[in-house]
């Protein structure tokens, strides 16, 4: 039998570090798959004529990473139900020169934190942040019907303004979704904090306060590849730290299954990504 080999990329700004290619292949080794997966630097100026050009070329599929992400979303022809709740797209099958955009994003964090052995029905949440990274996540979220979901961000109006844009969705899965201060005045305690800003890159603060954080809460950030203060804090207090590398390779896995409708096994992602030196 002959296998045609599929072609995919993965898309934005900066990519060059990006381990998505790594990540498929190694996939694609566990079903024998002939894949080719590229990675292509695509700014968001020129994000509308390059899935033009994707389209007419041999593309499969592509992912689409920061910061991308939202305009993806507003330039596929046919979404799925979840891309159109979060307004966010990192996965997009070609069909047809048509462009079908889902996420997997959502999927990716709650699969991992199950793996580190969250039990997210009993667990008293505080997501950190109101920018793409967070809304990409909250229909998973909500999905799981914690307790309790808090939001959080420097700039609380933009929580408030998530808080009222989710409320429906959040009523229809039983959740109660509520805004907290980052400074936990409220003196709120939290099972699992999600840090979902981009202030890992920005700054050497965590954004939140010392006080939200104790050596049981685990701490969770989606960033990879660098330790965040968020990460350091958490640290330092002695809390339970996870970084977000598990998240990307579930939001991988399931990006996968979107295109090949095979379930790729994760556990030993992590350690083939550190024989290759990549991590
Ligand atoms: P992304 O798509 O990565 O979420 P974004 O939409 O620009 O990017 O959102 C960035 C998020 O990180 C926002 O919640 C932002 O807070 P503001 O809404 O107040 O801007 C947060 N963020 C970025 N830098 C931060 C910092 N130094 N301290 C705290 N929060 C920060």
């Amino acid at each position: 039998m002959t296998s045609i080999s599929k072609q995919f990329a993965v898309i934005g700004h900066p990519i060059k570090h990006s381990l998505s290619p790594h990540i498929h292949l190694l996939f694609a080794e566990q079903f024998d798959l002939p894949m080719v997966y590229e990675k292509l630097e695509v700014e968001l100026e020129t994000l509308l004529s390059s899935l033009d050009k994707f389209k007419g070329q041999k593309y499969s599929g592509l992912n689409v990473t920061l910061p991308l992400k939202h305009d993806a979303y507003l330039l596929c022809q046919e979404l799925s139900e979840k891309s159109q709740l979060c307004e966010s797209v990192n996965t997009i099958s070609i069909r047809d020169n048509q462009l079908h955009g889902d996420t997997t994003d959502g999927v990716g964090l709650i699969r991992d934190l199950i793996n580190n052995g969250i039990n997210l029905n009993q667990a008293k949440i505080l997501l950190v942040g109101a920018g793409g990274a967070a809304n990409g996540v909250m229909a998973d979220l909500i999905e799981c019907s914690p307790p309790t979901l808090h939001l959080t961000n420097r700039t609380i109006k933009k929580s408030m303004l998530m808080q009222s844009y989710w409320k429906s969705f959040a009523i229809k899965n039983s959740v109660s979704l509520k805004v907290s201060g980052i400074d936990g005045e409220d003196s709120f305690r939290y099972d699992v904090i999600i840090n979902a800003t981009s202030a890992g890159f920005s700054s050497n603060i965590s954004p939140i306060e010392d006080i939200m954080i104790n050596k049981e809460t685990y701490c969770y950030d989606m960033t990879y590849s660098v330790e965040t203060p968020f990460m350091k804090q958490a640290k330092n207090m002695n809390a339970i730290v996870s970084d977000g590398l598990g998240m990307l390779i579930e939001q991988a896995a399931e990006s996968f299954y979107i295109w090949h409708k095979k379930k790729p096994k994760t556990k030993n992602i992590k350690s083939q990504l550190k024989k290759l030196k990549l991590i």
